[in-house]
């Protein structure tokens, strides 16, 4: 059998972490990597489920291969990630969707190819899923999505269990990687061409790991540890949960020169009384009482945040204390979410559910806001020179390139192909609400 493989992959950075691990398990194993699904003899989907309408996606995408799996026996479907973890899904896709070949979970990436070999050699189903145990990442090739830039797991699952999240439930009991394995990864990348990696957790914020020596570390050292490495040039990270922001990594921010200035702080909702619903362990004054002391201490740091439209019982009062929150704090950028019910999430069972059209009135007025303020922001870039790690051809127009800002801002401008991978000075020109244009300048 011809042995190609093409991954679809849903939800956030720890899955498209997950799929480059798979990615360089396969192409280990002598599997060829295309860019097209309809080219591909292994089909892998893995699958998000901290909202709704991935779940729907996901039944699309298989609704789709249901055709070609039946004209073509030998064409192989592997379903994997977070919706994986939840036992009525395993059971709709055996009752509905009984030709998948291959299923399994969070905790077991490191088994997907002896699982697929057993498919393809056998002819057999198969299904592993495991509650928890996921084999260190130090361990695993990747195949990375960027050549300069890598994305680094710190430590896998959540133990918050904010009241409307499913997170908790398919990546399992949080747990850190050692210092010295994470140090380690990161100089293996470094060797490999890597400027930039970005530390991955549910909440860095709860890093403890354990080092060599039997002493726990906190996030703060990890990155002072990481910081050391030679042609390692920038540091960022993602999420910080604001429960727990230590006055330790607000110094980090300041005398780390290698830590971008920017910060990803989820707040969800503006009102404190929705927030302890949330199960967030924090209020409206203790959040901006986090924003002050980030900018008191790094005066240009820039910041986004998730929020969340319609948590069940939310009122109008409620919802303007978030747009209140938005404009006091005046974000770079954030991902506005309508609520969404999870099975098996305490708020599922919340009575006073929003209906769907106040939430979506509700959203359209914080979206208003969010791109109102980030064009503003964006704005001001105007005429500034920025040190940008050029990631390849832009998006939308193969002839620019784009890269980041250390602030996380997308830039597009001019250059030629040779600038990939290497920082370079652009000038902004213009600022947009989602992005900046600018042009290359000398030193
Ligand atoms: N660990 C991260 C969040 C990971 S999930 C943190 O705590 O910040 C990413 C975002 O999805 C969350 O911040 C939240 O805004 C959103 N989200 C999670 N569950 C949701 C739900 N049931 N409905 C709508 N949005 C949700
Ligand atoms: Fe979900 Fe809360 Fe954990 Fe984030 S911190 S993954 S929102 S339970
Ligand atoms: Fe990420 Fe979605 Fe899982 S947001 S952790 S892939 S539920």
């Amino acid at each position: 059998m011809e042995k190609t493989f093409h991954i679809t992959t849903f939800g956030c950075q720890m899955n498209e972490h997950d799929s480059e691990i798979m990615a360089g398990m396969l192409l280990e194993r002598g599997y060829r990597q295309v860019s097209e699904r309809r080219q591909a003899k292994v089909a892998i989907i893995n699958t998000c489920s901290v909202r709704e309408n991935a779940d729907k996606r996901f039944f699309g995408t298989l609704g789709q291969l249901k055709r070609r799996k039946m004209a073509e026996p030998d064409f192989t479907v592997c379903v994997c990630g977070c919706m994986m973890q939840q036992q009525h899904i395993i059971d709709t896709i055996k009752t509905k969707y009984p030709w998948v070949d291959v299923i399994f979970g969070t905790h077991n990436i490191s088994h997907f190819p002896e699982l697929l070999e057993h498919v393809i050699q056998e002819k057999t189903k198969q299904i592993e899923i495991l509650e928890d145990g996921r084999t260190d990442d130090g361990e695993l090739p990747s195949r990375r999505m960027y050549q300069c830039k890598a994305l680094v797991n710190i430590m896998y699952g959540c133990n918050n269990f904010c009241t409307y999240c499913i997170v908790p439930y398919t990546r399992g009991r949080e747990h850190s990687r050692s210092p010295e394995h994470i140090r380690e990864e990161v100089e293996k990348l470094v060797k490999d061409g890597v400027r930039e990696v970005m530390l991955l957790g549910q909440n860095v914020n709860s890093y403890r790991g354990v080092s060599e020596d039997g002493s726990t570390w906190s996030f703060a050292r990890l990155i002072l540890f990481l910081a050391e490495i030679d042609g390692l040039e920038r540091i960022r990270f993602m999420t910080s949960h604001p429960k727990d922001l230590s006055d330790e990594l607000i110094d980090v921010f300041r005398s780390c020169d290698k830590l971008c200035k920017n910060i990803h702080l989820p707040v969800q909702s503006g009102s404190t009384e929705i927030m302890q619903r949330m199960n967030r362990h924090y209020t409206r004054e203790s959040y901006m009482d986090t924003v002050r002391r980030l900018r008191k201490a790094v005066p240009d740091i820039t910041m986004s945040t998730d929020i969340i439209v319609g948590f069940p019982g939310e009122t109008e009062e409620q919802f303007q204390d978030t747009l209140s929150l938005v404009e006091e704090v005046r974000y770079d950028s954030a991902f506005t979410f309508l609520y969404s019910v999870r099975t098996g999430t305490p708020a599922a069972s919340y009575g006073e559910q929003i209906p769907e059209e106040v939430k979506h009135e509700r959203f359209n007025r914080l979206v208003d806001l969010v791109n109102r303020i980030s064009a503003e922001k964006n704005a001001k870039y105007k005429g500034r020179v920025e040190r940008v790690l050029v990631e390849g051809p832009s998006k939308r127009n193969s002839k620019t390139l784009c890269g980041r800002t250390d602030g996380f801002k997308l830039v597009n401008f001019e250059g030629s192909r040779e600038m990939i991978g290497t920082f370079v000075n652009v000038e902004i020109t213009e600022g947009k609400t989602f992005s900046l244009e600018g042009r290359v300048v000398e030193e």
